[in-house]
């Protein structure tokens, strides 16, 4: 039998099995210099540190009421197609991260449903077109594991090649053809921006993006995290049943940690001691760790200065609204997307994002010793197999809403957030609203 908390120390602390030679792999010291921390970031940390040492988790202040969620909000077929159009096929999606796709290379991108290429040319400039040839609509790039190097996209069909910056190159027996506007000939261009270390998509070619307006007071608190320092390290991709929504509410509250996850990540995490605010849409958290006690509780401990210190006392996680959640582990970063491949199925991709002093392969197997704790040990084995286990249930009567109580605030918000973007989409008569809407 293996042992659990021995298992687990790679999530608590990331060194078992790893190379020792390396100082920031251990905790950053409480007297570092004065806090870079970003204001709410800083404030949350605050209310983190109150609650340790008052032993006052912040529920317990509130009367709000408790929320209901209709239960046919995870099943029916109409909320699935309102979901798409205002969610799915408007927003800014995290396609990728910025470490996934280097100088000269391209990539396919299908998981929201529209045929996309990114391409980083040899400037450094990250594009995104649909993967469609402007001839007769051939797919032009094959699906792949990695990014692939190349000059040029060639259509598999009659030859058209294209520049990775979308313009057209080449095509065979170009007299055969009319003249015509270059814009016609040209690949179609799809929004697309790269910040944070991510690259985001609005995968609508007629849509818009706009990252100020849409990530709005998240834009603060991002840059501190250092995602664009990350390199990614192994992408899983799996289809399960449930609905998408069943993964976000996983990850929006730490009230199911003591009980879900008592084997494997609980005795890591203080219970229930979470501080999150709202940055418009989406939601910024952190859930305290047990090393954080003692921070707490001293009189003359100071803030961290940095993400690596940070994330020994709290774990810091994201809602990025629609469909994105980020995990800070203590030395790397699960990014996890999901879409909804229908009313009750999901994709599931989680990216596993690592430091970049740590990708020698003297790391490597450290690195997939812990994707496989934490991907197959928590997150398929406990907070996957719940999402599936709930949807099993909800047509059976039991239950008209999901209650989410004063310890799932998070519930609330997003759940508000989805029922407003979708309620134009939807037709009322059919489909109960959320009570606080
Ligand atoms: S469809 Fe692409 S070259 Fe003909
Ligand atoms: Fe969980």
């Amino acid at each position: 039998m293996r042992n659990t908390s021995q298992s687990f120390a790679t999530y608590a602390a990331a060194t078992t099995g790893a190379p020792t030679n390396d100082s920031a792999s251990g905790p950053t010291p409480v007297d570092s210099p004065a806090s870079a921390l970003p204001v709410q970031t800083a404030a949350l940390l605050e209310q983190v540190r109150h609650q340790l040492s008052s032993g006052q988790p912040e529920w317990k202040n509130r009367t709000d009421a408790e929320t209901h969620i209709p239960v046919e909000r995870y099943f029916a077929p109409e909320v699935w197609q309102a979901e798409l159009q205002a969610l799915f096929k408007p927003l800014p999606l995290i396609a990728a991260h910025s470490s996934e796709i280097g100088l000269g290379q391209a990539l396919a991108h299908d998981d929201f449903g529209v045929p996309l290429l990114l391409t980083r040319d040899a400037d450094g400039v990250l594009r995104c077109f649909l993967n469609v040839c402007r001839h007769r609509g051939m797919r032009l790039l094959e699906s792949s594991d990695c990014a692939q190097t190349r000059n040029s996209v060639v259509c598999p069909y009659h030859g058209w090649t294209y520049k990775l910056d979308g313009g057209l190159r080449h095509m065979l027996h170009a007299d055969a053809f009319d003249a015509c506007p270059k814009a016609q000939r040209d690949l179609m261009p799809v929004p697309c921006e790269e910040r944070h270390g991510l690259v985001w998509v609005v995968p609508d070619p007629n849509g818009k993006l706009d990252l100020d307006a849409y990530l709005g007071g998240l834009n603060g608190e991002l840059p501190f995290l250092a995602i664009d320092k990350l390199q990614h390290f192994r992408t899983i991709q799996t289809e399960y049943p449930a609905n998408w929504k069943l993964i976000i509410d996983a990850f929006l509250e730490s009230y199911h940690i003591r009980v879900l996850h008592q084997k494997t990540i609980y005795p890591f995490f203080a219970d229930g001691v979470t501080s999150a605010q709202p940055f418009g849409q989406h939601i910024h958290s952190l859930v305290a760790r047990r090393a954080a006690q003692d921070w707490a509780t001293a009189p003359d401990s100071k803030m961290p200065d940095t993400v690596e210190a940070l994330s020994q006392l709290v774990t810091t996680s994201q809602v990025i609204f629609p469909n994105t959640v980020t995990i800070f582990h203590p030395d790397y970063l699960s990014l996890i997307s999901v879409v909804p491949t229908g009313p009750e199925t999901l994709r599931w991709t989680h990216r596993m994002l690592i430091p970049a002093n740590k990708t020698t392969p003297d790391w490597t197997p450290h690195w997939e010793k812990t994707f496989q704790l934490i991907e197959q040990g928590v997150f398929q084995k406990e907070d996957i197999h719940c999402a599936i286990g709930i949807q099993r249930g909800f047509k059976s009567g039991a239950n008209a809403y999901v209650t989410a109580g004063r310890a799932e605030q998070g519930l609330t918000w997003f759940h508000d957030h989805v029922a407003r973007a979708t309620e134009p989409f939807l037709d009322k008569s059919n489909i109960a609203s959320n009570p606080s809407i």
